[in-house]
């Protein structure tokens, strides 16, 4: 599709911190209006196991790169198959969360899959969830929400999920991990997590999901 249709394409850009909720959001948001989804922090969650795999530092730009170009990657409806592997799950721990977070503040990384991430738009629509889809990725986005919560009702999210999952979780230990991957997201130079001019602002720590989608649903439907 040449580039002036594609730009005709909505996207609803929704960034925020970690934990923020913002992923369930998102998906609501893109299943209410039949769009497409883009999980973009999966992808540097990807790029984290696969140099894991490979014993590549995160610290290794150069090495990171055409690592993050070549991802063998598939998203299935909610599966992410990698290499022919299933890696929902591999991708989700904390560790992978932290190491995503180390090889996102390379500027190569990040333009290297700037172009995987744009793929991602097409008819009817996109909703896009990451840390920069409304500065960086898609400036162009029809609506932009920074979506947040108190850092204390997202270690208890967190806290909640994982424990569903039947994994064991410490919450001192989750909110030292979130508040070091917020100083990260937000203090690094390229592309850092931040409310673009122009985006809505949605606090949702005293919100339900339903309460959240309801509102990012309605700013789309105000932006007509
Ligand atoms: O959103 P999620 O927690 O899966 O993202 C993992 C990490 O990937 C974030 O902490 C952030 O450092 C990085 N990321 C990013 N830009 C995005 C999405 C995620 O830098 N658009």
């Amino acid at each position: 599709m040449n580039t002036s249709l594609v730009s005709k394409i909505p996207v609803i850009a929704i960034d925020g911190p970690t934990a923020s909720g913002k992923g369930t959001v998102a998906q609501r948001v893109a299943l209410a209006l039949g769009f497409h989804y883009l999980d973009s922090g999966a992808l540097y969650r990807l790029v984290g196991l696969v140099s894991f795999q490979k014993g590549i530092k995160t610290s290794d730009e150069a090495q990171l790169i055409p690592l993050a170009k070549e991802l063998d990657v598939i998203f299935q409806e909610d599966r992410i198959i990698l290499a022919g592997e299933d890696a929902s799950d591999a991708i989700r721990t904390e560790a992978m969360g932290l190491r995503a977070s180390e090889v996102a503040i390379h500027p190569g990384v990040r333009e290297a899959l700037l172009t995987r991430q744009h793929n991602f738009r097409s008819a009817p629509g996109l909703v896009a969830d990451g840390r920069d889809m409304g500065s960086v990725v898609f400036p162009d986005a029809k609506t932009k929400v920074y979506l947040t919560a108190s850092v204390e009702a997202r270690a208890e999210r967190r806290y909640k999920q994982l424990i569903a999952k039947g994994i064991s979780a410490n919450m001192e230990v989750l909110l030292q991990d979130l508040r070091e991957r917020d100083a990260r997201d937000s203090g690094r130079s390229h592309s850092p997590l931040q409310a673009v001019s122009g985006s809505h602002y949605l606090d949702t720590t005293n919100l339900t999901v339903d309460q959240a989608v309801r509102q990012v649903l309605d700013w789309y439907q105000d932006s007509h």
